[in-house]
């Protein structure tokens, strides 16, 4: 069952949201380590590595289904933020604009009836809740630590302890 055209298009634009995603935490992650919290910035850029796997595996499902990847230019990303609790609050706001895209992908893949492309989708949607559900923790959480320098160092040490690839 060969990728209809609407279902291709609409891949091939998820792929570069994804390593959008990807470079947008690149970018955060730079902000953090320069700000001198280096635990964020591990915990950015292991997101960062996610997100271009997560734009790899439409791009290998593409070719998969015998479809032609066609890669777009990578807008700049912010660079520059007011705090860490800005910072967050725009990762969360962000994973919320890629589920709502994973979401139109997967209704495309109904009108057009393939059924592959949905059973693929759906390890992306289960995802997303989990990427939205980090998000919002770490929001609550520095609501709770505030501007404490002492806290903010304990919450940095925190978010350091993810383990990357
Ligand atoms: Fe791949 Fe965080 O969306």
């Amino acid at each position: 069952m060969k990728l209809e055209k609407n279902v291709l298009k609409a891949m091939n634009e998820q792929v570069n949201k994804e390593l959008f995603s990807s470079y947008l935490y690149l970018s955060m992650s730079a902000y953090c380590e320069s700000e001198g919290f280096p635990g964020c910035a591990k915990w950015l850029k292991v997101q960062s590595e996610e997100e271009n796997d997560h734009g790899m595996k439409i791009y290998h499902f593409i070719h998969e289904r015998g479809g032609r990847v066609e890669l777009e230019a990578i807008d700049k990303p912010k660079t520059d933020f007011k705090n860490l609790s800005q910072l967050f609050a725009q990762v969360l706001e962000h994973e919320q604009k890629i589920s709502a895209s994973i979401t139109a992908l997967y209704e495309t893949a109904i009108k057009a009836n393939d059924y592959p492309t949905q059973i693929m989708l759906q390890w992306f949607i289960t995802e997303q809740v989990e990427e939205e559900k980090n998000a919002h923790e770490i929001v609550d959480l520095l609501k709770k630590v505030g501007d404490s320098p002492v806290s903010l160092m304990m919450f940095d040490r925190q978010l350091g302890a993810r383990v990357g690839k």
